[in-house]
C-alpha cells in the first residue's frame, strides 16, 4: 500500500483550475518529486495535501484513511509535516528553541502550552531539548543551536526549518522548494540531507526547480503544467519525455 494516494485531486480558485484532476501516489521509504513551470500547482498540491486548502473535488489518502477536509493540526498529528517555500522562522528565538517549538506542536497539550506560554515540567522540557539538539546535530547545525535563528546563512535556516518539521517525527515529511535561494555549494548539503532524512525512514515528496538536485536524489518524478499531470516517472524517463521537454523549453 502507498503511504501517499493523490486521486482525482481538483482545486478551483474561480475559474481557474489550479490543481485539476491530479492523481500519483507516494510510495513508503522514497523520495518522490513534483515538478513544473511557476503556477503549475504545485505549492497548492502541498496545501491540499497538508488541509491549508480544502479541496473542490478529489481525495487525499494516507496510510490508507481519507485526510482531505480534515484541519492542519490534525494532519500534522497523522505524520505530515512541511516546510514553506518562503522560510517561516520564528524571529527572536534561536535554533534551538525554533525546534523546540517544532516538538511542543506535536501534542494539544504541548500546543497549549506553546501557544500561551505554560510551564513544561522541567524533566519534560529536558526531554524536549535533547530531541531537538539531536535533529541539530542529525542536520550538522549543532554548532548553531545557540544563534538567532534568522541571522544564520540561508542553508543553515533551512537545515533548522527541516529539524522543526522533523521534530514533529513524521512519517511523510513535504519540502517546498528547499533549494530556493541557496548557492551551488548549499543546495548539495541540502540535497544530501535529504537523503539522510529518507535514511532515518521517513518518506520524502519535494516540489523543487532545481533539476541537477530533484535528478540527483529522486526515486520518481511527477510533472505539472497548468495544473494537469503530465508526466510521470523515474528521472531518466522524465529527462527524455518529449512532452516534459516542450513545457520546460517552449516548442
Ligand atoms: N489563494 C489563491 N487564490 C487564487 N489563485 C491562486 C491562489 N493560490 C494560487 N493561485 C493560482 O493557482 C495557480 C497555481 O499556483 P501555485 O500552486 O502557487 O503554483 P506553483 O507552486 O506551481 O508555482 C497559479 O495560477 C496561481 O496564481
Ligand atoms: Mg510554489
Amino acid at each position: 500500500m502507498s503511504l501517499l494516494a493523490v486521486t482525482e485531486l481538483h482545486k478551483k480558485f474561480g475559474g481557474l483550475h489550479a490543481v485539476n484532476d491530479v492523481s500519483f501516489n507516494v510510495e513508503s521509504g522514497s523520495i518522490k518529486a513534483v515538478i513544473g513551470p511557476n503556477g503549475a500547482g504545485k505549492t497548492t498540491l502541498f496545501n491540499l495535501i497538508t488541509g491549508a486548502l480544502k479541496a473542490s473535488a478529489g481525495q487525499v489518502q494516507f496510510k490508507g484513511r481519507d485526510i482531505q477536509g480534515r484541519k492542519t493540526h490534525q494532519i500534522a498529528a497523522c505524520g505530515i509535516a512541511r516546510t514553506f517555500q518562503n522560510i517561516k522562522l520564528f524571529h527572536d528565538m534561536t535554533a534551538l528553541e525554533n525546534v523546540m517549538v517544532g516538538r511542543h506542536l506535536r501534542s494539544r497539550a504541548g500546543f497549549m502550552a506553546a501557544m500561551f506560554n505554560l510551564p513544561w515540567t522541567r524533566r519534560e522540557e529536558r526531554a524536549i531539548r535533547d530531541k531537538a539538539m539531536e535533529l541539530l546535530a542529525l542536520l550538522e547545525i549543532a554548532d548553531f543551536a545557540d544563534v538567532d535563528a534568522t541571522s544564520l546563512a540561508f542553508g543553515q535556516q533551512r537545515a533548522v526549518e527541516f529539524a522543526r518539521a522533523l521534530a514533529l517525527e513524521p512519517e511523510l515529511l513535504l519540502l517546498d522548494e528547499p533549494a530556493a535561494g541557496l548557492n551551488i555549494h548549499e543546495t548539495a548539503d541540502i540535497g544530501r540531507l535529504i537523503t539522510r532524512i529518507r535514511g532515518l525512514g521517513i518518506t520524502v515528496l519535494l516540489v523543487e526547480h532545481d533539476m541537477s538536485l530533484v535528478m540527483d536524489i529522486s526515486d520518481e518524478i511527477v510533472v505539472l503544467s497548468f495544473g494537469e499531470k503530465i508526466a510521470e516517472g523515474v528521472p531518466a524517463a522524465i529527462q527524455n519525455n518529449s512532452e516534459v521537454i516542450r513545457v520546460y523549453l517552449g516548442d
